[in-house]
Order: structure tokens, then sequence, then C-alpha cells
């Protein structure tokens, strides 16, 4: 199963610094073939700067959210058509700070799931719970909650691939990540949550699970190879380009 790294630059970088870190990790890993999947999530703004930067790399182009209309009167919306014109292969879904701070909801996240594939995009499904279910002892409830109502009428079909991202929320920004125990046990909750689902093997293949939340250099290895993983979704440390190519080299 091919390895992935999701870089999650949030908006923490301006355009011009997007495009000066795209090209840094361009001449840093220079044009050859990377290890495994490596996925640039710069902000919307960013998007056309990145992919020229990185048009002759391997890297690819994440968008960081997606609205689950095509055309209409949506003002401030991104349509997947747009993004996938634009050269964008994946894209974020309800990351915790959307949850969190702009209302997206399961139901919301099930249709940007549905827009993504539309577009032929490849959806990272950002899944996990906050201290306070945590500490209810709701964690696996809430991950079965988001997985259900999130992939409810997905069916994935020819070419489409799913990434779920295990992201508790009380970790993100935090510099102190979760045990690979704890992590590998979300991987299975989230494998069990698929068969409930009814998705057969065939599809469950086309699966990906991560992990994300204050992954860094030192920790990172421990996640790739935690059972049932095969990614990380980076923040803070995919902001710094030496850090980030140490990270893209456990890929392989
Ligand atoms: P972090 O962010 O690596 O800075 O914790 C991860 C994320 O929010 O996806």
């Amino acid at each position: 199963m091919k390895k992935f790294l999701i870089a999650n630059w949030k908006m923490q970088l301006g355009v011009r610094e997007s495009r000066r870190l795209a090209e840094r990790l361009v001449d840093l890993l220079g044009h050859r073939s990377l290890p495994g999947e490596v996925v640039l999530c710069p902000s919307f703004p960013a998007l056309t700067e990145v992919v020229t930067a990185i048009r002759t790399s391997d890297f690819k182009l994440g968008a960081q959210d997606i609205f689950w209309q095509e055309r209409g009167a949506f003002t401030g919306e991104v349509s997947g058509r747009d993004l996938a014109e634009l050269g964008v292969s994946h894209v974020m879904i309800g990351h915790s700070e959307r949850r969190q701070f702009f209302q997206e909801t399961d139901a919301s996240v099930n249709k940007k799931i549905k827009a993504a594939l539309a577009c032929g995009l490849t959806p990272i499904l950002c899944v996990g719970e906050t201290l306070k279910e945590r500490r209810e002892g709701q964690r696996d409830l809430v991950l079965i909650r988001q997985l259900h109502d999130g992939l409810q009428g997905i069916i994935l079909v020819d070419h489409d691939q799913l990434i779920v991202a295990y992201e508790p929320v009380w970790v993100i920004g935090t510099g102190q990540a979760v045990n690979p125990q704890d992590v590998s046990h979300a991987g299975a909750v989230v494998t069990q949550a698929l068969i409930d689902l009814g998705w057969a093997l065939e599809t469950r293949n086309r699966v990906r699970l991560g992990y994300g939340g204050s992954v860094d250099q030192k920790n990172i290895t421990q996640f790739l190879n935690a059972p049932g993983m095969a990614g990380a979704l980076v923040g803070g440390s995919s902001l710094r380009a030496e850090e980030f190519v140490d990270m893209v080299a456990n890929l392989a």
C-alpha cells in the first residue's frame, strides 16, 4: 500500500511564502520520484502558485476544503470542479478546525465527500474526538458516528480512493502526539465502521488510514509503522522545509 504524507499548511502562509516553501521542497528533493505520495495543501489563494512550483516534481496538490455544489450562487465557496481544473488531486474534508469554527457537520462532510469523488478528487476525511469526549469515554462512539454519517451512501468505484485521517482534536498543534497503540486502536475502529457500513473488502482496499496531530521528525516513524496506518497528516512541522523533507524520507 502506498504510504502518504499530507502537509496541511492551514492559513499559516501567505501566497508568496507558500510558493517559496514549495520551491524549496522541490529544490531539496530534486525532481526524482518521491518514496510515497506527498500532498501539499496550501490555502486556496496559493493553489495556483504552488501548482506552478511543483509542476516538474512528484508532489501532489491538495485543497483544505471544498463546497458540494459545482456551480451556482454560493458566494465565497469553491467547487470541486474548479479545484480539479487547477490541478488539485486531494481535498481535506471535515478537519476539526472546520468542525469547531465553521459549523462543519457530518451531514455537510458527507455531501462534500460525494462532490469530491464526483470531480475525481481523493477526499481526506478527518475524524477525531475532543478532549471532553475522550474524558467521557466517547472516543470510539465519536469516530463511529463521524464515519457512519460522513460516509453514508458513498460508493467507491473505478479509480476512487479515500483517505481517513484520525486526528484527535486535543493533540493538534500541541507538540504532544498520542501513542501509537491509540492510533492503531482508532484504525481498528475505523475499519470496523467501514465493515458496518457494508463496505466489501474490495472497497475497503481503496481506503488508506493515517494519523494526524503533532507529528514531527522524531515521532513520525512510529505512526507510519503503527499497524493499519499508511500515512500521516502534518501541520506545524510541514512548514519547515528541511524537517518535512526528512519526514518524506520515512515513506520509503
Ligand atoms: P499539527 O496539525 O501537526 O500542527 O498538530 C495537524 C493538523 O491539524 O492536521
